[in-house]
């Protein structure tokens, strides 16, 4: 997973590309690069490890007209300068986003006709391909290339032949075209060229495409022409990323207007409503699935239908799913959950649940996103863009769907008033969580140095321990693990002593003096605890070393405002340890390989 962007018109195409990027790091920031023509016709390639801000540096005031660029999240070879695109070859200079599973054999076939590689990707070996079958016809040697590479692509490249040109392919990998007045875009993301245009042409699997000032030509992989379709792309867009000081922050701040944004779409909008009973009414077997923290909002999910409902619900990670012949039919809802709607392994769930002749829901903060593409019902999370690599505002909005799904399913009308007014204190008491901001940063640095975290909960506060563990170690490089509360004194209590912490989730009534009887057991054996809970009273009789109080509210909401804590505490880790919350080492926001 990477980010393309392209510029064709009459602005410096080197600016246009290059903030674009930016907007891009999201899906990767191992490496940047980006091709041009110069003022003189000329191909240049400027490409640097590390972040974008890096490659502008070098590049953001070259002149010229056409340009396209990439921003790197390495799946082969190393994250640096060499691995980085655009890779050139002959003719050619050329962006690639996705993995070409074959490559090692047309490598081995182009080498032995003598072509030499500069770098360990797939990517140049594309670009080499082209550069070997070109034969004066591009859109012919497209086609070629194209139905010769296995796995998936988002392709731009520059040809020398073409200076006024920008060419396209696309299976499998997201691309989209963005159309001006005499300009045109390419990037993987609308979202890149937001601020110029809202016309979007979304490229399908197995299309390519000529683009030039004037718009794009599309046609199939045999060379026949396709017709452009034009959308409306209304993007919310964040403006500029060096302002903020931190988006993870800024981000969990949003939560309250999340919520709000998420909670009025959905119950305003009655076609969606009716679809949603109607797809569930007809089905008896259900399946939630996503990957990461989309994954974690599934296991909330499950607790709280299974406890409105009574509806049996079956959770998967989307990365096992498709590998374990799962038993879907056409009896069963599969629901997707993906925050930006381009997971792979997500992606792969829905469409073997389609084929075995399931209905598919997709829980998704992207309207447009691939995801949409292969479902019966979209239901959208209006958390708006978020751009740190960390999932927040999104797993809030995605458990409140969860919610506001149960509670037009609720046949009992008496407790479907109840969830919907407390749907409507939600981000006021969202709010009420933010303001342990300053607390959570003086603990924070107390425990910035603690050899592991634990996060331990039960019932509800389960999902929400997985959640907060995987936010601190995604944002701190901290050990840590998400335990249900009965099962430390099983193993791992032998992990705890001082130099560890045991967060402890104390959020549902029935369960909370059996969670304390656990934190006991941590505290006799010299771990730290610290105490996240709606109950003072129990927690300060138990005596933490830490104690987070949580505004009070009924069993449901909980996972939506006790996870602020935990956010901000990951937050306040990671910039006590002196690491960039926002671009944690080794990940991207978007993980579209599987
Ligand atoms: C963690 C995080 C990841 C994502 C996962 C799925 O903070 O962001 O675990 O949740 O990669 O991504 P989406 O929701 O886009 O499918």
């Amino acid at each position: 997973m990477c980010g393309i962007t392209g510029y064709i018109g009459k602005r410096k195409a080197c600016q246009v590309v290059l903030d674009g990027l930016c907007m891009l790091e999201y899906r990767g920031y191992d490496s940047a690069g980006i091709g041009l023509f110069d003022e003189k016709g000329k191909m240049q390639v400027a490409k640097k490890a590390g972040f974008v801000s890096g490659l502008k540096k070098l590049a953001y005031d070259r002149q010229g007209c056409c340009a396209v660029g990439h921003t790197r999240w390495a799946t082969h070879g190393l994250p640096n300068t060499a691995n980085a695109h655009p890779h050139k070859c002959g003719r050619f200079c050329l962006v690639h986003n996705g993995i070409a599973e074959n490559f090692a054999g047309l490598k081995s076939d182009l080498q032995k006709k003598g072509k030499k590689f500069l770098s360990q990707t797939d990517s140049e070996v594309i670009c080499a391909l082209l550069d070997d079958l070109y034969d004066g016809d591009v859109l012919d040697t497209m086609g070629r290339v194209a139905k010769m590479i296995k796995g998936s692509f988002a392709i731009a490249f520059l040809c020398n032949d073409f200076k006024d040109k920008i060419f396209v392919i696309k299976k499998n990998s997201p691309l989209a075209i963005g159309l001006g007045k005499d300009e045109s875009f390419v990037a993987s993301d609308p979202v890149a060229f937001a601020k110029y245009t809202d016309k979007t042409v979304y490229l399908k699997d197995n299309e390519m495409g000529i683009v030039d000032k004037n718009g794009l030509q599309l046609f199939d992989f045999c060379k026949n022409k396709k017709t452009v379709h034009i959308q409306n792309t209304n993007l919310f867009c964040d403006g500029d990323g060096q302002k903020v000081k931190s988006f993870t922050k800024k981000e969990i701040f949003e939560i309250p207007r999340a919520l709000r944004h998420t909670a009025n779409d959905f119950f305003a909008d009655d076609k969606i409503i009716s679809k949603t009973i109607d797809i569930f009414s007809k089905n008896d077997k259900v399946i939630l699935t996503g990957c990461g923290t989309a994954y974690n909002a599934c296991l909330v999910g499950k607790y709280t239908w299974e406890k409105v409902l009574r509806l049996p619900v079956q959770t998967e990670l989307a990365s096992e799913f498709r590998y374990q012949n799962p038993i879907v039919d056409k009896n069963t809802v599969v629901v997707a959950v993906s925050q930006s709607g381009e997971t792979a392994d997500t992606l792969q769930a829905t469409k073997l649940a389609k084929s075995r002749g399931a209905k598919v829901v997709a829980i998704t903060n992207v309207s447009h996103s691939s995801i949409t593409k292969n479902a019966d019902l979209v239901l959208h999370t209006k958390a708006g863009q978020e751009v740190a690599v960390a999932a927040t505002k999104s797993y809030v909005t995605q458990i409140l769907l969860f919610l506001c799904v149960a509670s037009v399913l609720c046949k009992q009308s008496k407790a479907v008033k109840e969830i919907k007014k407390q749907i409507d204190d939600l981000p006021y008491l969202a709010s009420k969580a933010l303001l342990l901001d300053d607390k959570i940063s003086k603990l924070a640095k107390e425990h910035c140095k603690k050899q592991g975290v634990f996060f331990v909960g039960r019932g509800l506060d389960y999902p929400l321990a997985t959640e907060g563990s995987l936010k601190l170690k995604e944002v701190t490089y901290m050990h840590s693990q998400g335990f249900a509360a009965g099962e430390l004194k099983h193993g791992s209590l032998a992990l705890v002593d001082k130099n560890v912490l045991v967060v402890g989730i104390v959020t549902q009534k029935k369960v909370a003096d059996k969670t304390f009887n656990a934190l006991h057991e941590v505290s006799s054996r010299g771990g730290k605890v610290l105490v996240v809970t709606q109950f003072e009273k129990m927690a300060k009789e138990f005596g933490a070393d830490g104690l987070l109080c949580l505004p009070g509210a009924t069993d449901l909401l909980m996972p939506m405002i006790a996870v602020i804590p935990l956010q901000l505490f990951a937050y306040h880790v990671s910039v006590a340890r002196g690491i960039n919350p926002d671009k944690p080492r080794n990940l991207a926001k978007s993980v579209t390989v599987e």
